[in-house]
């Protein structure tokens, strides 16, 4: 009888380096706190809590590397916990995290330290897809609002079918040598990993994403993160 395949490690990569501009003024967003914990804390607790996850390598702003690094020595996250400087943009972050990742790392994981509240049922499902064969798999969900487009007159273009529209989340999900290789080859600007890799041509395959694992953004995230704290925290 044949051996099931040895088959390595899982990393969770999490840029963490954004100003939080939209937020407004105040910390790094990823330092901001919601009831309570840094946001960044939040995150990395909820990727740790999935059994796929064996790594988190965090992307720090570049001046509160040792601050987040002091926040996160905690170990009862059930994974390990590596912090590194991040860069000018998120996939400059990404990067970054990329480079020194341990060579046993097969499936490479990219969350959003601004998606602090993710299920850990979308960790393991993403991880899980890659796993059974996805070189790339994103969380999406339904979008709500009618999308148009529109030209530089204000005029509408159009009305894109919103059946066929799904908004993405993360965490965005890579066999790790696809996601090394769109780093190096891609250079045009993509605001998702998975935009890199659909650039080299390969399928991305998506799974359920959450109505929870919403991007904090603008002030009225965090009040709605804040509920949706309290309310897990009720049950
Ligand atoms: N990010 C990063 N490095 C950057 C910019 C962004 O690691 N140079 C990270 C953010 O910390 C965040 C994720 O990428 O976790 C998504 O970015 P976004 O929501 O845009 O966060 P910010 O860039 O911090 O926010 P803003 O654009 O409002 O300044
Ligand atoms: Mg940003």
């Amino acid at each position: 009888m044949s051996e099931p395949p040895a088959h390595g490690r899982v990393a969770a990569l999490v840029p963490a380096a954004g100003r939080g501009e939209r937020l407004g003024p105040g910390a790094p967003k990823a330092l901001r706190e919601l009831a309570g914990t840094p946001m960044l804390v939040h995150a990395v607790k909820a990727l740790a809590a999935s059994p796929m996850v064996d790594l988190v390598v965090v992307a720090a702003p570049v001046q509160s590397v040792e601050e987040v690094r002091s926040l996160l020595i905690d170990p009862e996250f059930g994974a390990e916990v590596a912090v590194v400087a991040g860069g000018e943009s998120r996939s400059e972050s990404v990067a970054r995290a990329l480079i020194g990742l341990p060579e046993d790392v097969d499936i490479v994981l990219v969350h959003d330290a601004a998606r602090p509240l993710v299920p850990v049922e979308v960790v393991t499902a993403v991880a899980s897809a890659v796993r059974e064969g996805h070189p790339a798999v994103i969380p999406v969900v339904p979008v709500v609002d009618t999308i148009k487009s529109i030209d530089d007159d204000g005029r509408i273009l159009g009305t894109v079918p919103r059946a066929k529209l799904r908004a993405t989340q993360t965490p965005q999900g890579f066999d790790r040598d696809v996601l090394q290789r769109a780093h190096a080859e891609v250079d045009e600007a993509v605001t998702d990993d998975a935009g890199m890799v659909e650039s080299l041509g390969i399928t991305v395959h998506a799974v359920d994403g959450h109505e929870e694992s919403f991007k904090v953004t603008r002030p009225l995230d965090v009040v709605l993160a804040e509920s949706v704290i309290a309310k897990r925290r009720s049950r």
